[in-house]
């Protein structure tokens, strides 16, 4: 990653020492994606500072966090420049992210390495904002552990959201592709109230604080698996704990 967004940097420098010509948008087309708070937004990674263009902001934020900064918020009246990390589409449940809803302040984010994905078979690309997976949608209805033989079958496993930006895109594949109830691979099956994702990493205090709808997990009779819920009638903003021999529609990640 650090040495990918330094040869963007480097790029950068490079074509704006050459071609004074070339205007900011069509350097911004080359290598950024813009965007509007209500379509992509980010978590501020360090303190702001000026910056005379949107590409000069990016730049500067590539060389001050090398490894870090995937994305950078600019407001082009204030000229206030904002360090981020990975873009993501925004989330009710995350409040601190920036652009600020309904703020002027525009975020610039470059696309992110996209994984190995046979799409002849079962697979396909989605992305959101500058992020992809290859996953399978399947609407069909099968319970917590049937869904997860079948994701072995194909040679993957459920869908695990154990970053702001796959939390992300499940909530939004969830909700705009297949649009109803819909397993996540997280469950406290093993010990209760300690929910593991199911590649067996431990749900971490930082997920934890964003992943759950209001008073959720409340791990009421037996409810061991995860699941989000679209479409309800309330508007939820995370995921629910439910019992696993339900049946969900399920996401299969290669
Ligand atoms: C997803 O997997 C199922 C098999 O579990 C398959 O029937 C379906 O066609 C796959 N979806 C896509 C888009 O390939």
């Amino acid at each position: 990653m650090y040495r990918r967004i330094k040869s963007i940097a480097l790029e950068l420098l490079f074509l704006l020492e050459l071609h004074d010509q070339v205007t900011s948008a069509e350097l911004r087309e080359a290598f950024l994606t813009q965007a509007t708070g209500s379509e992509c937004q980010t978590l501020a990674i360090g303190d702001s500072w000026t910056s005379v263009s949107p590409i000069m902001c990016c730049l500067e934020c590539t060389l001050r966090y090398p490894d870090t900064c995937h994305s950078c918020v600019y407001n082009a009246h204030s000229q206030v420049c904002r360090p981020g990390s990975i873009a993501f589409r925004p989330l009710a449940s995350v409040t601190t992210s920036i652009p600020e809803r309904n703020s002027n302040d525009k975020i610039f984010y470059a696309k992110q390495p996209v994984p190995p994905c046979d799409t002849s078979r079962y697979f396909a690309l989605y992305e959101i904002c500058g992020s992809t997976l290859c996953l399978n949608l399947t609407a069909t209805e099968v319970n917590f552990i049937q869904a997860q033989t079948n994701c072995a079958q194909m040679n993957s496993r459920l869908f695990i959201a154990n970053s702001l930006v796959r939390f992300s895109l499940y909530w939004h594949v969830s909700r705009d592709h297949l649009n109803y109830y819909t397993w996540l691979g997280l469950t406290d099956i093993d010990e209760e109230g300690k929910f593991v994702w199911d590649d067996g990493e431990p749900l971490s205090g930082e997920m934890n604080k964003y992943i759950w709808d209001y008073q959720q997990p409340d791990s009421l009779g037996n409810e061991d698996c995860t699941e989000a819920r679209h479409p309800a009638r309330w508007d939820p903003v995370g995921i629910n704990d439910i019992e696993c021999w339900h049946t969900k529609y399920y996401i299969c990640e290669a």
